[in-house]
């Protein structure tokens, strides 16, 4: 074969014009969660490099960009941009999925036991795969501790309430305590050296590091049967890195990647994800319960299940569930006591 020499960005978009296939690529099995741009037929790298650099960094950003938007912005012919936006709506099976097919997907959902009959139950069973759970409440309520917990019980046989899996946990506020997770494992009568092996802790120093943190989960997946995610706490970085007027928009648009990128994972890897959230007080609302979660309606959306958690007396705390598709709304008392989570 003739050696081939590299092409410049015009050269590349030339050929894209002219519908010829800029390096033949591999015809390579991926997980559709790995696609790239270099993926789509006849776009090679610089042709990526130019989407990129017009900002479609994403193969959804292009599947859902119209022809003429993509061909001003790339300077490119509208044809050339509708066979890039096919190829990437092609990739990304945009279509419809029959009823049916969901129904199988949703067979496959685990759930996680909390250690309290009565919060599984509000929940359906358990922490549920595929989806994320969201526990918000003041501090003391209970949120870590459900994290522990649940890193924990993720460990367990099927019969027992686990999944037989391992827990990646993200920490935000330096508040992973293994002697914690040791004391939690053995009052519940397991080896506390095989629990902890089986916890992946990274601590997140910015909300940078934290998204970096959970794309970097995908690698421990694929080797290590992860079946729960806690990240603890989703909001406390956002909130302190994006404080200052007029940094709402950029960070609700970072936090919404973010939360799909966790959702993604979650659908992909039949995995549950548990985050923690903080609360403010709206001096606004007169009647009713003034608090509320952080993170505005982009938490609240891509959180399947939303508990807010209280504090009764001494170690009775309360669960309520908030907005889920699925499950009545309605309360669940529980204790944190020296084993975890307990009725
Ligand atoms: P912030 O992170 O501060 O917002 O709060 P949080 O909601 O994460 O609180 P966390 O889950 O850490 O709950 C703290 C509470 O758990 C404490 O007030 C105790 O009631 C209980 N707790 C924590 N550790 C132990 C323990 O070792 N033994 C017992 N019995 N209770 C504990
Ligand atoms: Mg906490």
């Amino acid at each position: 074969m003739a050696f081939k020499k590299k092409l410049t960005v015009e050269e590349e978009l030339e050929k894209m014009e002219e519908g010829e296939v800029v390096e033949k690529k591999e015809v390579v099995k991926k997980n559709p969660d790995e696609l790239t741009l270099e993926d789509l037929p006849g776009v090679g790298p610089k042709g990526a490099q130019k989407l990129k650099d017009a900002g479609y960094v994403e193969l959804i950003s292009i599947a859902a960009a119209s022809s003429g938007e993509i061909a001003a912005a790339c300077e490119i012919s509208e044809p050339t941009a509708e066979k890039i936006i096919q190829s990437a709506r092609g990739m990304l099976d945009m279509g419809f999925r029959s009823a049916a097919d969901l129904m199988e997907r949703r067979k496959e959902v685990g759930r996680i036991a909390t250690g309290s009959k009565a919060l599984d139950a509000l929940i359906g069973g358990g922490v549920e795969t595929q989806a994320i759970t969201e526990a918000f409440g003041m501090f003391g309520s209970g949120k870590s501790q459900i994290g522990f917990q649940l890193a924990v019980n993720v460990q367990l046989p099927k019969e027992k309430g686990g999944l037989n899996g391992k827990c990646v946990f993200i920490d935000t506020e330096s508040t992973f305590r293994p002697e914690r997770i040791i004391e939690i494992a053995e009052k519940n009568g397991l080896d506390s050296k095989k629990v902890l092996k089986n916890i992946f802790v990274a601590k997140a120093y910015n909300s940078d590091h934290q998204i970096v943190l959970a794309e970097k989960a995908k690698d421990i997946i694929k080797q290590e049967n992860v079946k729960l995610i806690v990240v603890d706490s989703l909001m406390s970085h956002f909130r302190s890195d994006y404080s200052g007027r007029g940094e709402l928009a950029p960070r609700q648009q970072k936090l919404n990647r973010h939360m799909h990128a966790l959702q993604k994972m979650a659908d992909t890897y039949n995995i549950a994800i548990y985050v923690t959230n903080q609360v403010m007080a709206n001096p606004a609302v007169m009647f009713g319960d003034p608090i509320s979660a952080i993170g505005g309606n982009i938490v609240g959306h891509a959180s399947t299940y939303r508990l807010y958690l209280r504090k009764s007396k001494q170690n009775k705390r309360i669960a309520r569930l908030i907005d889920s598709p699925n499950m009545p709304e309605g309360e669940a008392v529980f204790m944190l006591t020296e084993k975890g989570i307990e009725d």
